[in-house]
């Protein structure tokens, strides 16, 4: 499955507020306000995975569609959905360097650290790499290379520079594995926020 990655659009929040309330315990998952805030206030840290091609390009399912009308349906729905939204990653700007309740809740423009709230692919479309690649386009979008000729040197040096100097995020220990691998994220330890039932770990990423 090939992902293209893109702001969300406000109309996308429904499907974006479904998926969070199936993907995440209740007493964990963002509201639909809050979701609404992030992708009103902090667009541009609101990014879709949408697919690009049809769920199945071996063929396999066209021929299993003909036997049956109802898989033909159901596979249409599927290549729909996931047209429309396989995954989203969101976050917001903070400038605090501790994540906290007050972090994950608002968005502070002039903050340079990116607090990301959530990581999410619909279930039918897990283990195909969509959140490795999703997390590693988010993170990259933020990386600024800057290719300076410095005078009376013969060389060029690169220069890194960003907006986003710091992105920490909170995650359960089983996907400390995943943010280090994928995203580069460095373990800071537990945290002391409570959300939800489990512990939470800080993990955090230096840009600048
Ligand atoms: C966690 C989640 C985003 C993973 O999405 P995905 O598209 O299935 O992940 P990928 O296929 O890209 O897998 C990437 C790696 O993470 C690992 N991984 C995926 N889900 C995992 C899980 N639940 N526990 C531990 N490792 C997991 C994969 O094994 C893979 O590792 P590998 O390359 O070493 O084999 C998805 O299960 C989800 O949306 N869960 C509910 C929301 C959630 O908990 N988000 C995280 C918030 S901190």
């Amino acid at each position: 499955m090939s992902i293209r990655f893109e702001p969300c659009r406000r109309e996308d929040l429904a499907r974006v507020t479904t998926m969070e309330r199936a993907s995440y315990p209740a007493d964990e998952a963002a509201s639909a306000v809050s979701l609404e805030m992030r992708q009103r206030e902090a667009g541009e840290f609101f990014m879709v995975a949408r697919a690009v091609d049809s769920m199945d390009s071996s063929g396999e399912g066209a021929r299993a569609s003909d036997a049956s009308g109802t898989a033909a349906t159901e596979r249409a729905a599927l290549d729909a959905d996931a047209r429309s939204i396989v995954g989203y990653v969101c976050g917001t700007l903070a400038s605090g360097d501790v994540l906290d309740e007050s972090t994950m809740s608002s968005h502070d423009p002039s903050g340079d650290v990116l607090a990301i709230h959530s990581v999410c692919v619909d279930e039918r479309f897990r283990r195909r790499g969509v959140a490795a690649s999703a997390l590693a386009h988010y993170v990259a979008r933020w990386i600024v290379h800057d290719d300076t000729q410095h005078e009376n040197d013969d060389d060029t040096t690169t220069t890194t520079t960003t907006k986003v100097r710091r992105v920490r995020l909170l995650c359960k220990e089983n996907l400390i594995p995943f943010y280090e691998r994928y995203g580069g994220f460095a373990l800071e330890g537990a945290s002391a926020v409570e959300h939800g039932a489990e512990t939470w770990f800080d993990m955090v990423l230096d840009l600048a």
